[in-house]
């Protein structure tokens, strides 16, 4: 359920009448009466709070945001391209991690660094869910590998196949069965005891949303990348996990225990640990495939 908020308000004796807060309002809320700002939609306000960030006389009041007393000290932007380019390359994805739980302290702040990531009409509608249990960990991978052993189980049959390309689409079951002989080959080393879907992950966390919200998707995946930003400036290494966000939907059991409503998408997973190696080197990626018009 969305959160219901009191609409802003404008101190007029402060207001310059610059008229900011009308311009970058994105629901209409604002309109200037007399040379003033004043508050003409407040039900229609998202409580994104961009009147009150960006009016230079602190003049909006916002019972829902909590607007800081003065401006933020600091240069802006927070941090040169350069710097920004140089965080975005080195995070990687990591697979190795160190035999030692993630404080809960921890797991907060990466998971406040998603609370900041944009979401459509400022819906703020992802839900975290977050393991840190072994023992949880442990019956959640068994069960996404029962998952995973019915499925390739299946496809690996004529009828299953048949079946699957009715139902899911030929290209995916391509996409499986070509993966056959990976998933065998991850299977033996499991059976050694490599953990080769959750790395031996301390902490694993899920993100889920409304299904209806045709940005869910999007605001999801935006907040569990801003979390695994935050966590690699906290020594944390995360591995996103496609296996498990695909188990997660497809299998209401795994869905079910970790308490996502039906009506709700897994639209993210992803492993954390500290991190046990360090990359050396930055590697390259393939040019942007990018139509210029
Ligand atoms: C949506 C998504 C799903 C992924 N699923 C998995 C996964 O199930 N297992 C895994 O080991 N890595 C997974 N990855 C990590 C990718 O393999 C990795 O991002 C890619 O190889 C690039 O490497 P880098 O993240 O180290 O730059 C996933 C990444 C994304 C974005």
């Amino acid at each position: 359920m969305r959160r219901t908020y009191s609409p802003p308000e404008v101190m007029t004796g402060k207001c310059t009448g610059c008229g900011l807060c009308v311009e970058v309002c994105p629901a209409f809320v604002f309109a200037m009466t007399n040379k003033k700002a004043s508050v003409v939609r407040g039900d229609w306000c998202i409580n994104c709070g961009q009147c009150g960030a960006v009016c230079p006389e602190g003049a909006i009041l916002h019972e829902a945001t909590a607007f800081e007393k003065g401006p933020r000290p600091g240069p802006r932007p927070a941090l040169s391209p350069e710097q920004l380019m140089l965080l975005l390359r080195e995070r990687r994805s990591v697979r190795l991690y160190r035999d030692e739980a993630v404080p809960k302290t921890i797991l907060e702040r990466i998971i406040a660094a998603g609370r900041y990531a944009p979401t459509g009409s400022n819906s703020q509608n992802v839900h975290y869910v977050a393991l840190e249990s072994l023992d949880e960990i442990a019956q959640l991978q068994e069960m996404t590998i029962a998952f995973y052993a019915k499925v390739f189980a299946r496809v690996k049959g004529r009828f299953g196949a048949f079946l699957f390309r009715v139902f899911v689409g030929r290209r995916i079951v391509e996409h499986l069965q070509e993966s056959i002989p990976k998933v065998e080959h991850a299977k033996e080393l499991m059976d050694q005891g490599k953990d080769c879907l959750f790395y031996h992950a301390p902490a694993v966390m899920v993100v889920h949303a409304e299904s209806w919200d045709t940005c869910s998707a999007f605001n999801c995946a935006l907040a569990l990348y801003n979390c695994s930003l935050m966590a690699h400036t906290l020594g944390v290494g995360c591995c996103f996990n496609g296996y498990l966000q695909s188990a997660v939907n497809n299998d209401c059991r795994i869905k079910r225990w970790l308490g996502i409503p039906q009506d709700h998408q897994c639209f993210g997973a992803m492993t954390l640990g500290y991190q046990e190696v360090q990359y050396q080197r930055l590697v390259e990626r393939d040019p942007a495939k990018v139509v210029w018009r």
